[in-house]
């Protein structure tokens, strides 16, 4: 049973679909987790109650991960569901981008401040991707495994790796408030063409998926890797 004073990170790890009501409301239920529903309603000048039943009407997401699944499983959810989405969509985006913006960045300037501030968020999450895959998420399933010293590169605290993730997500969610605030929340001019459309529909998108996963990583899988570090099995 979901509470208002229950945290959004922890509504959204016991139901998933709630994202969609806390995107819907611009609620930070990623870094921003530890705040509760109802002070985060106080915020935004909302009722509660309200909140919690369109929650509870909401229709349960395609696919998720349980939140006491082996963290080698919740790893394997995050880079199946989320990397490759992210790495494909952003490849989309970034044609999309480029092209509006030569076509309409005479009478849209902000197409090419959207174009720019794109490419930056493109090549950081590129490179934070990666920083998961080959560093971070191997260790954790050698954590898991108790194998942590057979690791290729050795942390004395795997909370250090953990609090640049940490950091990296917020200005990835920084950057993604920075494109909707240049594009009014992603209205659409009058006589916005298809690729136009098609590039705000896909960088709502993005935002929708990069909150989720960052929410999994911040609220699920590094604090159980932080746990099962402090306290090997
Ligand atoms: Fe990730
Ligand atoms: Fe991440």
């Amino acid at each position: 049973m979901i509470l208002s004073s229950d945290t959004l990170s922890k509504i959204a790890l016991s139901a998933p679909h709630a994202t969609r009501v806390f995107a819907k409301y611009r609620m930070d239920f990623c870094c921003g987790g530890g705040t509760s529903l109802s002070d985060a309603c106080i915020g935004k000048g909302l009722n509660s109650e309200s909140v919690l039943a369109e929650i509870q009407a909401a229709a349960p997401l395609r696919r998720s991960v349980e939140a006491d699944a082996p963290l080698g499983e919740v790893v394997d959810h995050v880079l199946s569901t989320h990397h490759e989405f992210t790495r494909n969509i952003m490849a989309e985006i970034e044609k999309f981008s480029v092209r509006v913006a030569a076509v309409h960045g005479a009478q849209h300037p902000e197409m090419i401040v959207l174009r720019d501030l794109f490419a930056d968020f493109k090549a950081e999450m590129e490179l934070h991707l990666l920083k998961e895959e080959r560093v971070l998420f191997p260790y954790i399933r050698l954590l898991e495994n108790g194998a942590e010293k057979d690791a290729p590169v050795c942390f004395s605290d795997v909370g250090g790796p953990i609090r640049m993730m940490l950091f990296e997500h917020e200005n990835a969610g920084e950057d993604l408030r920075k494109m909707r605030e240049v594009t009014s929340d992603y209205t659409l001019p009058q006589a916005a063409c298809n690729t136009y459309r098609l590039l705000f529909h896909k960088l709502q998108e993005l935002e929708e998926d990069v909150h989720l996963h960052m929410h999994l990583e911040n609220n699920l899988l590094f604090p159980r890797a932080m746990e099962l570090a402090a306290n090997p099995g």
